[in-house]
């Protein structure tokens, strides 16, 4: 585990083309980064009294290099799935350069869904290795020079008895953050509120914590993970506008059905979350694989999925799919 003090970074330019972020609480103390091995149990007791946990070195040197390797490469190769090319798809617009569901063409990424490093924390987090499902994988990349941003604090999916159910945890959806190159003040940056994921709105979270409120920048080095609840109030906080960043992003969501308790009833039984989209696809090797864990681990399946296991994975019906580009 390490403390590393920063120096706030400035995140409010009076550009009223820019959006405002938060509140400008922004935290002068980076939050402790747990290793995730030997620290399985303090990083599992962060998320839940934070919402996020920070992992260091969760990817080693010649995965980051991979990782890179494979984004460089993509993009040379199919510039046209990173929105690079002329032929820009609604989700390349303004949010710098994504590729969407790589999995779908490249089986040498499947030993990255469930890491060795972060993925034991992550089943933790849901209930158990037997209850950690797959959502979504995409990586991301804020080009050098790109300007300022314009993303507000905001949380991802969301289900309303989170406001109220009782235990809070295990969480509905989690994401993971790896970076996949060193993230200085300077650079955009993840920024999360800890403690916001029972609020419906940034504004109540800042008026309920009160002297707690805090907003705080998650730097790191290549190879950091982050994950967060998508219940977790956050935002990329703009850095200089000219510092590139590179991600992988990956969601997970709860399986299972759960004993748990509103205040209204004692007798409520949480269903599984429910798909976070209703485009993403799972590659026909893990939805259909003969191993049960990895059909389960991938059993999350949207209309769109049961759509296309259905006309047999059809690369024509994938085609005509919003992301479905080859
Ligand atoms: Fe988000």
């Amino acid at each position: 585990m390490a403390t590393v003090r920063l120096q706030p970074e400035k995140n409010r330019s009076g550009d009223p083309k820019r959006a405002t972020q938060g509140f400008g609480k922004v935290s002068r103390e980076a939050p402790s980064a747990f290793d995730p091995v030997r620290d399985i149990d303090a990083a599992c007791a962060h998320f839940e009294a934070n919402g996020f946990v920070v992992l260091a070195g969760a990817l080693n040197t010649a995965e980051v290099r991979q990782l890179n390797a494979f984004c460089d490469r993509t993009q040379g190769e199919r510039p046209e799935a990173w929105g690079l090319g002329e032929r820009r798809k609604p989700h390349h617009r303004n949010q710098g350069l994504i590729y969407s569901q790589p999995l779908l063409d490249h089986p040498e990424l499947d030993p990255f869904t469930r890491h060795p490093a972060s993925f034991p924390i992550v089943a933790r987090l849901l209930g158990g290795e037997d209850r950690a499902r797959f959502a979504e994988f995409n990586f991301r990349e804020t080009p050098e020079g790109a300007g300022p941003g314009a993303m507000n604090f905001h949380h991802d999916a969301v289900r309303e008895d989170r406001l109220t159910r009782t235990p809070y945890m295990p969480c509905d959806w989690l994401c993971a953050i790896h970076y996949l190159t060193d993230v200085e003040p300077g650079a955009p940056c993840f920024c999360v509120v800890p403690g916001s994921s029972r609020f419906d709105t940034l504004k109540e979270a800042h008026v309920a914590l009160g002297a707690a409120y805090r907003e705080v920048p998650l730097y790191g080095p290549a190879g950091t993970c982050v994950l967060y609840d998508t219940a977790t109030f956050h935002t990329r906080l703009d850095g200089d506008g000219k510092k590139m960043r590179r991600t992988w992003h990956q969601y997970y969501a709860r399986g299972g059905w759960l004993r748990s308790a509103l205040p209204t009833t004692d007798r409520y039984i949480r269903p599984p979350t429910p798909a976070l989209t209703d485009w993403n696809l799972f590659p026909q090797r893990l939805a259909v694989s003969p191993d049960p864990n990895t059909r389960l681990f991938f059993s999350h399946w949207n209309t769109a999925q049961g759509e296309w296991a259905a006309s047999g994975f059809d690369p024509e019906v994938r085609k005509a799919m919003p992301r479905g580009e080859q």
